[in-house]
Formats: C-alpha cells, structure tokens, sequence
C-alpha cells in the first residue's frame, strides 16, 4: 500500500521533466497520491507541463493555470479545487523567481528594490498565500512542502538575492508551522541540493557548484530527483507525523561539512 493512497494534493510548480516538482509528483504518484497541477499562463508553457505530466502517465491530470503574484489566480485555483473536490490533504510549493540578471557575482550590493521585492514575493510570500488558502480546505488535517536551498543559511556566490528569499521562505516555514499546528496541518521545507533544471541555470556559475558538491558532499555524489521526490512524499505523509516547521536537508550531507 502507498504511503499517500487515498491522499488529495496541489503541486505547483512543474516547468518541465527536469523541474524539482516533476521528480515530487513522480513519487507522490508512486506512493499512491491523487495530484492536481498548475502551469505558469501562457500555451507555451502549459503545453510543457502537459507533455512532463504525460511522462508520468498523468496526462489527464487536472491542470489550471497559475501565476502566483496574482492574488485573483490564487484565490481562483484554489476556490475551482474547494467547489470541485472540496478538500485538500497536501500541498506542494516549489516555485521560486529572481531577475537573472541579479544572480551574478559582484551583483549583490546593488540589487535594485523591484528586484528584491519580486524575489521575495515570488519565492517567500506565495508559499504563505497558497498556505492560508490550501488551509481552509485541509478540514482533515494536511502537510505542506516547499522547495529551499543552502544558499538560505550561507552566502552562495551568484545566489545573491534569492539566499535572502529562502532565508524568508524557511522563517515562514516555522511561523506557519506554529499558526497551522493547532489545526493538525504540518509545514516544513526541503533544502534541496543542486539539481540541473531551468531555474538553477539561471544562477551564476550554476555547474561549477555541481561540480564542488561533488567532491565534497559525504556521499560523493549530487542529488538525484528522485532523493528530493522520495523526501518530500515522507514529509506529506503520516510517517512523518510528528515532524513540523523543519527545514529538511537533502543534499548528500553536503551542508555538515566544515571545510
Ligand atoms: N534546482 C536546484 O538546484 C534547486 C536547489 C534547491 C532548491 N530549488 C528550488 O526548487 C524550486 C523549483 O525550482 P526548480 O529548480 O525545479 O526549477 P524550475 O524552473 O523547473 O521550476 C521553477 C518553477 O517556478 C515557477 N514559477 C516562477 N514564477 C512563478 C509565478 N509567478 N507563478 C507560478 N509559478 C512560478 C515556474 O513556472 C517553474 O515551474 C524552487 O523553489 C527552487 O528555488 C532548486
């Protein structure tokens, strides 16, 4: 039997077959979880979406478009999943966003207001926003993940303003935990290791970290998706029940390493 049979959830945040959120819906579908999608607006990109979802046999998955720094999209998705299923037992937050042209190194100091206040929107405040709305239809209790990096809790070269954004995203992550707790619905966040996806080649010097990793991470190796999916289904299930307001490394220890 899955670990999430009989469990309903939102992902949001597959780009494509290499997205983060791909690797989480594939386990979450192994493990027995019914998942509902969405796509950034436009046909391009839900036709990308489409075709990852039909990689993973999904292809008739419920899909709606949404763009997370609208609040009219938020409030739409979610009331569509409330009046058409009624309830919501996880969510999944794995979106992130910040001007490429601010992830270079020697970048940081400059960054211009609408820059940061973008990142942080895109990166931090959503997972609040999608949360006070995912809770409202977690009659039954839920769990909710988001999608963080190392780059939160040390200064990565070229991650310049979105560290300060997963810095945001994990202290979220602990007062949700805190204000949801009482209404039997855990919060907590991965920090993932680097992973090759669209995204991550937007930051500066992106392979040069995969490489470092590498060599120094205990397990000799970078992470797979499928590390990060696997996780990510434990955390949204009731192995994990006593776990909340975590941010849970997976990164082949590469975040205990001293020197
Ligand atoms: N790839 C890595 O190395 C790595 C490491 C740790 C954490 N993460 C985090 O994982 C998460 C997923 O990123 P990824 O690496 O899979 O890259 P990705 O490019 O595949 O996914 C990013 C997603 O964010 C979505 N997005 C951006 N702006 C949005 C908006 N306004 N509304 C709705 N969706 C929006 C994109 O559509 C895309 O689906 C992010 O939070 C990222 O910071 C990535």
């Amino acid at each position: 039997m899955g670990l999430l049979n009989g469990r309903r959830g939102l992902v949001v945040g597959i780009a494509n077959e290499h997205s983060y959120a791909y690797h989480i819906a594939a386990s979450l579908a192994r493990d027995g979880a019914e998942c509902l999608f969405t796509h950034l607006p436009g046909e391009k990109m839900e036709a990308r979406c489409r075709r990852a979802l039909g990689e993973l046999g999904l292809s008739q998955a419920w899909l709606r478009p949404l763009d997370a720094g609208s609040d009219e999209d938020l409030d739409r998705v979610f009331g569509e999943i409330g009046s058409e299923f009624g309830r919501l037992d996880f969510l999944v937050h794995s979106i992130a966003f910040a001007d490429r042209a601010w992830l270079k190194e020697g970048t940081f100091t400059a960054t211009p207001r609408e820059v940061f206040t973008q990142a942080l929107d895109i990166s931090a405040y959503t997972y609040m926003a999608m949360a006070h709305r995912a809770a409202a239809l977690m009659t039954d209790g839920g769990s909710m993940v988001a999608m963080s990096y190392y780059g939160a809790e040390k200064a990565v070269p070229g991650y310049n303003v979105m560290g300060v954004a997963k810095a945001a995203l994990e202290a979220a992550t602990r007062y949700l935990a805190l204000e949801l707790g009482p209404k039997h619905i855990r919060v907590n966040t991965i920090s993932g290791g680097p992973l090759r996806t669209m995204s991550a080649m937007a930051v500066g010097g992106f392979s040069q970290i995969l490489g470092w990793v590498e060599a120094r991470a205990p397990l000799r190796r970078n992470v797979s998706g499928q590390d990060v999916g696997d996780a990510a289904a434990f955390l949204l299930s009731d192995r994990s029940a006593g776990i909340t307001g975590q941010v849970l490394y997976v990164d082949c220890g590469y975040s205990i390493v001293g020197l």
